[in-house]
């Protein structure tokens, strides 16, 4: 979306003692905003995907933080007890969901601010506010250099797939996957996308369809199911996904499905391209299978929308993400530059 009419996906709260979500839930139907202004709220709105997206919920969870440091310092703590208080809080954020790095990442860049500011609650809380705006501010400039990276790969008529959403709405900038299309469409070339819908909660359907036709963008959503075919007809030129974690070898954890369409387009010659912030890439984890894989409930996958569509007793599995191992990803696309096999993320 271009600048200007992005909406604010996670920022501070207008009286800056929390942090604002656009809640996604709501999305395509209405455009509202959550504001979180406890810890318990923030952990919540990460949990039920009002904020979503790897780099978005590492930055709801930096400025949910710097929020709660400054409540605290406002009691009048002793420091070891407002360490104490802030490290609860800590944990409460990291565990809202396992998956993408982005949350731990925030977290323990946020205590390491925190606890370098000395002994006075009051300092931790005014260091910590100030790192939680350069989190934010980091993720706008990492989603602006992805997009000048990717945009070679983007050539004029390009026809580009999808999954899930890796776009505005998944970060504080113009999105990870999306970024080199905006870019593309900024340098006037034309590009279309094909949005898999991405069951079971229709991140592509809702989400990625919905910041495309704003940005009016070509978009057209495809079953999940339609992918391998597509590529099979010759319709996709390249596929761009975003990531949840990068491992050290390159695999790539990502929103579940991510996995076939990359084996889809391996057999048909097509490229598949990631692109993620490099607070994605977790170079202390070796490989995918190393991953935490959240686990979400049935009622996402037996009863879409409230309509049971599984019968009772029957198990169900829903797994969020999946990996993708680094020989089915054609490069992965970083603030930093493209990166292409063997890699060397330390
Ligand atoms: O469960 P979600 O909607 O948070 O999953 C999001 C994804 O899998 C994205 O592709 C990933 O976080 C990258 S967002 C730039």
């Amino acid at each position: 979306m271009p600048a200007g009419t992005r909406p604010t996906v996670v920022d501070w709260t207008a009286d800056g003692r929390g942090v604002r979500v656009l809640d996604q839930r709501a999305l395509p139907r209405e455009t509202t905003w959550l504001d979180c202004r406890t810890t318990a709220e923030a952990v919540e709105a990460i949990r039920a995907l009002a904020v979503r997206g790897a780099p978005a919920i590492g930055v709801a969870g930096a400025i949910a933080l710097a929020a709660a440091a400054a409540r605290l310092a406002e009691t009048r703590l002793d420091p070891s007890a407002f360490a104490a208080a802030l490290g609860v809080d800590a944990a409460a954020l990291r565990a809202a969901r396992p998956t993408a790095v982005n949350l731990p990442w925030a977290i323990d860049r946020m205590l390491a601010v925190g606890a370098g500011a000395g002994d006075d609650p009051r300092a931790a809380a005014a260091a910590m506010r100030a790192e939680a705006t350069a989190v934010r501010d980091e993720d706008r400039a990492m989603c602006a250099a992805i997009g000048r990276h990717g945009l070679a790969l983007v050539r004029d008529g390009a026809r580009v797939l999808t999954h899930c959403n890796a776009g505005a709405l998944a970060t504080a900038g113009i999105g990870t996957a999306l970024a080199p299309v905006y870019a593309a469409v900024a340098a006037g070339r034309r590009v279309a996308v094909l949005a898999n819908e991405t069951r079971p909660l229709w991140q592509g359907a809702r989400l990625t369809a919905w910041e495309l036709a704003q940005a009016g963008i070509p978009v057209t959503v495809c079953a999940d199911a339609l992918a391998a075919t597509l590529m099979r007809r010759g319709t996709v030129d390249l596929v761009l996904v975003g990531a949840d974690r990068i491992c050290a070898n390159g695999d790539v954890v990502n929103k579940v499905g991510t996995y076939g369409v990359a084996l889809a387009a391996r057999a048909h010659g097509v490229p598949c391209y990631v692109a993620a912030p490099w607070s994605t890439v977790d170079a202390a984890t070796p490989h995918g299978d190393a991953v935490e894989i959240e686990q979400r409930a049935r009622d996402e996958v037996a009863r879409p929308g409230g309509l049971a569509i599984v019968p009772d007793g029957v198990p169900v599995e829903n797994p969020a993400f999946d990996v993708t191992p680094a020989a089915y990803v054609t490069a992965i696309i970083t603030d930093r530059g493209v990166h292409r096999p063997p890699y060397s993320f330390t």
